[in-house]
């Protein structure tokens, strides 16, 4: 049965106070609504995400980045409900399943969409929530049971009794609908609530009331539903995505010598036996080889490929670059845009000069296999060392360099005998 997802990011999102639309906030260089996007790509077959509040902007991340969904504008915002009947007119005649996720939920894990997903199919159920249960459920809509235990409604907190306040079981924000019967649902909500939205919640209570198969299916790791809505929050999950990637990573034969001071990032993958040091940063999208020690002190920025037995020491920061084995940049550098051989030994305060500011161009470095780079050298790109070529220590290289040549451009060294003494006379 074909699956389509919509998911929500149309909201103002307040409690951040940011001039970024919440769902482009980052983890780890990834963007919340992208950690959504990710989830489903192996599950749906398009993806609809629901913009409004600096719509332009979420937009244009979704357009160039992810060419398996669309976005669809909903103005004014009047509520959850409301924003999923934005993608009625285009899905008219559809009979799949929708899944509704929200853009502020990044730590979902495709593993549970699909066991939602074969929930929802082996109930042979229409509309299928999902819930969890927190010690603390503030905030979120509680899920209000029949004396029977089946689904009565959820109620959000701001329209919650003292009773209803005290159940723990949360609406996740999580639905799966067969389309076709839910949909009449959407031009029937009302906003007869506290907050004067039309409420997605709602169609719960709707769909029993029209005999439809309504179920939850409850997720054990509550972490995975954590909605982010505040800077608080968002440090909250980054911390829940360190732990939970670090583990990953361990449990596959990396060494990781301190986890709470490394963040790795979900869409890097690591090589077994590869030593992690402790306070090592590492967002975007990477590869690193086998048997590689990276850190203390590390930053990969993302784009980086790294092969086996590489060494990226302390204050290393690396950028978009490819790097092949056997490769060491040991300390205080910086590597961008570049493309390193094997053998290469990259000496300490070397900058690859990839930006020009007047352009605003970025160019590129290539260091071919068995090159070695003295100390203090500025790489002025785009400028290529070929194979076996030496640069001495505290040269400004603007040039290629051939094959097994030395290149320098230090002036020469002087010493001038008895100075000091004549100085203190
Ligand atoms: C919502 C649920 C709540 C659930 C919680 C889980 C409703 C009414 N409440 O509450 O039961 O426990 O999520 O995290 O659905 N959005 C739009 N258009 C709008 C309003 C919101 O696209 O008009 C988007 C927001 O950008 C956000 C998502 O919908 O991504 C959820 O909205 P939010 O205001 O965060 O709802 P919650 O109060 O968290
Ligand atoms: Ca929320």
């Amino acid at each position: 049965m074909d699956i389509k997802s919509v998911i929500l990011a149309a909201g103002k999102g307040t409690r951040m106070k940011s001039e970024t639309p919440k769902v482009l906030h980052e983890i780890f260089g990834k963007t919340l609504v992208g950690y959504v996007l990710d989830n489903v790509k192996n599950i749906t077959s398009e993806n609809f995400v629901i913009v409004g509040h600096h719509a332009e902007e979420v937009e244009s991340f979704v357009k160039k980045n992810y060419d398996n969904a669309k976005t669809v504008l909903q103005t004014p915002q009047l509520g959850t409900g409301h924003a999923v009947s934005m993608v009625c007119p285009m899905l008219e005649n559809y009979k799949g399943l929708i899944l509704i996720l929200c853009g502020d939920t990044p730590l979902i894990t495709e593993e549970t969409l699909k066991k939602f997903i074969d929930f929802h199919k082996s109930q042979k159920s229409d509309l299928t929530v999902m819930s969890t249960i927190f010690e603390n459920p503030t905030n979120y809509g509680r899920i209000i049971r029949e004396a029977d235990n089946t689904l009565k409604c959820i109620v959000e907190e701001k329209d919650a009794t003292p009773e209803q306040k005290a159940v723990k079981e949360v609406n996740a924000g999580i639905y799966c609908i067969d389309w076709a019967k839910v949909q009449p649902a959407f031009s029937q909500l009302t906003s007869n609530n506290a907050q004067g939205e039309y409420y997605l919640t709602d169609i719960i209570e709707w769909g029993k009331k029209n005999s439809l198969n309504v179920n939850a299916f409850i997720l054990e790791n509550n972490e995975e539903i954590f909605g982010i809505n505040s800077r608080l929050h968002l440090a909250e999950a980054t911390k829940i995505m360190q732990k939970r990637i670090n583990e990953k990573h361990m449990i596959n034969g990396v060494t990781i010598v301190d986890p709470a001071t490394t963040y790795i990032s979900a869409d890097t993958e690591i090589g077994q036996d590869t030593v992690i040091f402790p306070a090592t940063y590492i967002e975007g999208k990477n590869i690193i080889g086998k048997n590689c020690k990276i850190g203390p002190c590390a930053h990969l920025r993302g784009g980086v490929e790294i092969a086996d037995n590489v060494k990226i020491g302390n204050f290393v920061e690396v950028k978009k670059s490819k790097i092949n084995s056997n490769t060491n940049a040991g300390h205080l550098s910086y590597i961008g845009d570049s493309e390193i051989g094997s053998h290469v030994n990259i000496g300490a305060g070397t900058i690859t000069a990839n930006y020009n500011p007047l352009t605003k161009e970025k160019s590129k470095t290539v260091l071919e296999d068995n090159v070695k780079i003295g100390s203090n050298t500025v790489l002025v790109a785009p400028v290529t060392v070929e194979e076996g070529a030496n640069v001495g220590a505290l040269s400004v290289i603007t040039k290629n360099i051939p094959s097994w040549a030395l290149a320098l451009t230090r002036s020469p060294m002087r010493v001038l005998n008895d100075w000091v003494k004549k100085q203190l006379k």
